[in-house]
């Protein structure tokens, strides 16, 4: 996508007074200013449970940044398919919440975006914080988060995984590269808990993952190593279509829980 000839139908607005923000020490393209306006440039991709949209943000007379706004849905009927076994060893402290959540009133759909943008900001910032390859999280504003843009400067957002057909050199490159995210996930007890080839971006040769609101402990939560299965089977079920010659799911992943179990 190219940044959109016409803006989206909205006034520039700011944002970063009231939003939380990200962990420090911030990078240095992040305009942390409140005299800063956004300008929502439109969609980039419409997804199950949330719209992503491309938001350029300056201050008069500079560059400014690009980033990239996931708003999670509120008031529509699509419920969250994911919330299910993830939830599992998390509490709410807010019993009225809770009643109100399992209503789904539409107090209760609000808390829920809300809350999976918590918690999607939280995995973010911590696993920024680890090293691991995924957007810096600039802010967060009840159920937006604001993350680093990946792609060009003209807005064209960086490919999925799935999207890509790399030679075998970038290949066996982009597969260490997700093993190391994996194994430094793991590491700090996490697992990506709904990686597939369609959560991983791929810009001039990097990758990151993306879509992390699922992260799953892998030793407080029973189904942790569930899930952590599924994302082995899923990664490596892509590599080995595209010709790499990929260890066995099961070798991944007991090598991932060792990592994880060793340093609890
Ligand atoms: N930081 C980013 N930079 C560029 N593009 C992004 C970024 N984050 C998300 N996108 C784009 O938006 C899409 C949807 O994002 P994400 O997977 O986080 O949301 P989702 O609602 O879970 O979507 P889906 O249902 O497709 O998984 C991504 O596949 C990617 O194309
Ligand atoms: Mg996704």
């Amino acid at each position: 996508m190219r940044l959109i000839d016409e803006p989206y139908d909205e006034p520039p607005f700011s944002s970063w007074d009231g939003a939380q923000h990200g962990p420090e020490p911030r990078p240095d393209w992040v305009i942390a200013d409140h005299n800063a306006l956004d300008t929502d440039l439109g969609v980039l991709k419409t997804g199950k449970e949330a719209d992503v949209h491309l938001v350029h943000r300056g201050l008069p007379g500079t560059d400014g940044c690009l980033m990239a706004a996931k708003r999670y849905r509120t008031t529509d009927h699509r419920m969250f398919h994911r919330d299910a076994g993830y939830q599992e060893g998390r509490r709410t402290r807010r019993s009225r919440d809770t009643r109100a959540m399992a209503r789904r009133t539409e107090f209760g759909r609000d808390l829920l975006a809300g809350k999976w943008a918590g918690a999607e900001f939280a995995a973010l910032g911590e696993l920024w914080t680890l090293g691991a390859p995924v957007p810096y999280p600039v802010q967060l504003n009840g159920a937006e988060l604001m993350l680093e843009f990946l792609g060009e400067p003209d807005g064209t957002a960086a490919p999925r995984l799935a999207q890509c057909r790399p030679e075998p050199d970038e290949l066996a490159d982009l597969f260490d590269q997700l093993v190391a995210a994996m194994r430094l996930l793991a590491h700090a007890g996490y697992a990506h808990g709904d990686l597939s080839p369609y959560n991983i971006l791929v810009h001039r040769g990097r990758l990151t993952l993306i879509d992390l609101p699922q992260v799953v402990d892998l030793v407080i939560n029973p189904q942790g190593p569930g899930f952590l299965q599924r994302d082995c089977a899923n990664v490596l079920k892509w590599f080995t279509a595209r010709g790499l010659d990929a260890p066995e799911a099961d070798h991944l992943f007991g090598d991932l829980m060792a990592e994880a179990v060793a340093h609890w």
